[in-house]
């Protein structure tokens, strides 16, 4: 796994770096092949989709970029909670990405049910290595409490399922969320954590540092086997790492 870790002056710079990784890593696709994304939801995407909405509009093809998620709380595609609400406003209204492009996760289905149905649609869109479907580009977020997706801490079992997609519960508010788990995340050619605000600076100095607890977080356990790793934090979130180490 090679890991890569940069910090930003602000969440701008860090969304600019993070259009142009899109943009490189679509150079020299052929024309026929689409580039596979999942996309992280929660708050922090929100700031970094406009800005590829209003400054890679162009730049990237969105024509030949494919859209999935890499969770989805169990509500209504219209609900404020939605991932898929918040990227249709915050993005996929914006760009000119064509409409069977884009495979949201119903969360207004039956959560069982739908992590199987998605599971299979990712498996049939997506070209496989070792039978894992493999996204080119795999976004995630980091709770202060170092999850990711939805895989809180004490549900390392989500992460280690033989499943692609697993049903997942909110700790506090009791949400249902389908979520990506372990096998089709350390599968990705590239995941990117994005991670801004002091809010997360405990818990990336706790991962960075190897605080104890650490390695019993779900987001230590993000390592793409044949993939590349981008931790991707503004100085806020950087504030408190003391030696950024490989
Ligand atoms: C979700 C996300 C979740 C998120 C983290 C960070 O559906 O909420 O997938 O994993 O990335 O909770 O959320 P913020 O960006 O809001 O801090």
């Amino acid at each position: 796994m090679d890991k890569r870790i940069s910090v930003f002056n602000n969440i701008d710079e860090l969304s600019q770096f993070f259009g142009e990784l899109i943009v490189s890593q679509m150079q020299g696709l052929p024309e026929w092949v689409y580039y596979s994304i999942a996309l992280s939801g929660g708050s922090t995407p929100k700031a970094i989709f406009q800005y590829l909405a209003q400054h890679f509009h162009d730049q990237i093809q969105w024509k030949k970029v494919q859209l999935f998620w890499s969770d989805e709380r169990c509500v209504s595609p219209d609900s404020p909670e939605s991932n898929f609400r918040m990227t249709k406003e915050n993005l996929l209204d914006l760009v000119a990405i064509p409409q069977e492009n884009i495979f949201r996760i119903r969360g207004e289905s039956d959560p069982v049910f739908e992590a199987g149905r998605y599971a299979a649609t990712v498996r049939q869109q997506l070209r496989a290595v070792n039978n894992i479907p493999q996204f080119d580009l795999l976004m995630l977020g980091l709770g202060e409490d170092g999850h990711t997706a939805s895989i809180f801490p004490g549900n390392l079992h989500l992460f280690e399922s033989k499943y692609l997609f697993e049903i997942a519960k909110h700790p506090q508010s009791g949400q249902v969320r389908v979520t990506a788990t372990g096998k089709i995340i350390n599968a990705a050619r590239a995941v990117t954590f994005l991670t801004t605000g002091e809010s997360k600076s405990d818990i990336i100095a706790t991962l960075f540092e190897k605080k104890k607890g650490w390695d019993s977080l779900p987001a230590s356990k993000v390592q793409p086997e044949n993939g590349t790793l981008y931790w991707l934090l503004d100085k806020k979130s950087a504030s408190k790492i003391a030696t950024i180490q490989k």
